[in-house]
């Protein structure tokens, strides 16, 4: 398989790294960015931000408020959202702060959180959906797991299809569909520029053995992004609103251990730098948002995508990367890889 490590070709560029990591060097490279004048993160617009009680979506809820946006955040963590809602309110002030427990496999909670953000600002110029578990999972055991799984991460009820198919109530509907449901056809008729991000994973692109159902998930969610990045370009009249797909890298949150006492590993970034690198990317207008970490460059996770699809391309078996036959031929791969970069 040819190496072209980006799209322009040039796979000698200089590496996107950022400092390795957080640190004030690192703030101060972000904050250098020209904040003031992005149409759509700039002071005064609004923010909608579920899964935001922890990690990635309070991080973000904090970074789009220095912005100085209006801040709507959700959670089904009642308890922790009013304290994330504190400290928001704390940088941006009472009035610009939302705080809506919502549970996102609800419909009936999510377009509570719609009215509420609109009626109280009128407009939504950030969509983050981002509210995410990981339970455990196998590919032949626990089926409820899986579908606690796409409940909340995919799955679930779309409020068409619940009506015109079963012509029924479906309690549970998927977070990053229902709310992108709930809430694009809004944003699709406001008249300012408005961004839709939706938070994957790498574990929905490589498909990394341990989680099948948190894969899955994810790999649903890169297809659903896709397809409404297609959407929203095509869309007559025109609309003017773009997609993301934010793929965060190892962040250091409630998902991945951090219980608030112990010490982030050294591999993982911090949540803030997690949302820093991927507002900066939502900035240049990028969709694929893939963001490194202090363990895994930006460069391997390019190789290691391009690999899992040469696995079809190429007729190997599923997954050849952690194939006892295919790995040292994965190794060389990446370490040619590397070596063209270097
Ligand atoms: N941390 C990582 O390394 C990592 C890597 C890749 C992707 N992600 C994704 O990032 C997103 C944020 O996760 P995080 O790492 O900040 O984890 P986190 O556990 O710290 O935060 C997730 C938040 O989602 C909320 N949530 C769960 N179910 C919900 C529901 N039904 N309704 C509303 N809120 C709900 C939780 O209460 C929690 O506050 C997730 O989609 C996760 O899959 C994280």
């Amino acid at each position: 398989m040819s190496l072209s490590l980006n799209g322009n070709g040039n796979s000698r560029r200089p590496s996107p790294l950022r400092p390795a990591s957080h640190s004030s060097a690192f703030e101060s490279t972000m904050a250098a960015m020209d904040e003031g004048v992005h149409p759509v993160i700039h002071t005064g617009r609004v923010a909608v931000i579920t899964g935001a009680a922890s990690g990635i979506g309070r991080a973000a809820a904090l970074e789009l408020a220095k912005v100085g946006m209006k801040i709507a955040i959700a959670d089904v963590n009642e308890e922790t959202l009013n304290k994330v809602g504190a400290e928001v309110t704390k940088v941006v002030g009472e009035g610009n702060v939302l705080v809506v427990p919502t549970d996102v496999s609800k419909l009936e909670d999510v377009v509570r959180l719609r009215d509420k953000v609109y009626e109280a600002w009128g407009e939504v110029a950030v969509l983050m959906n981002n509210a995410g578990i990981g339970l455990p999972s196998k590919s032949w055991e626990g089926i409820d797991a899986w579908r606690k799984t796409f409940d909340v991460n995919v799955f679930g009820c779309v409020p068409w299809l619940s009506a015109q198919l079963f012509h029924s109530r479906c309690p549970m509907a998927d977070s990053v569909l229902n709310v992108q449901q709930t809430f694009v056809p809004s944003i699709i008729h406001q008249e300012n520029p408005a961004v839709v991000i939706n938070t994957g994973s790498k574990q929905g692109i490589t498909n990394p053995p341990g989680n099948p159902a948190y894969n899955a998930s994810k790999a649903a969610v890169k297809s659903l992004t896709e397809g409404l990045a297609y959407e929203l370009r095509n869309s007559v009249p025109p609309a003017n609103v773009t997609a993301h797909l934010f793929v965060p890298g190892w962040t250091w949150t409630g998902m991945t251990g951090d219980k608030g006492d112990a010490e982030k590993p050294a591999g993982a970034w911090t949540a803030q730098e997690t949302v820093l690198y991927m507002l900066d990317y939502v900035r240049q207008g990028k969709f694929y948002i893939l963001v490194p970490d202090n363990e895994t460059r930006r460069e391997i996770d390019q190789l290691r995508i391009m690999w899992s699809a040469g696995d079809l391309v190429e007729g190997r078996p599923a997954l050849s990367r952690w194939h006892k036959d295919y790995k040292a031929l994965f190794d060389d791969y990446v370490r040619e890889g590397v070596a063209q970069l270097e």
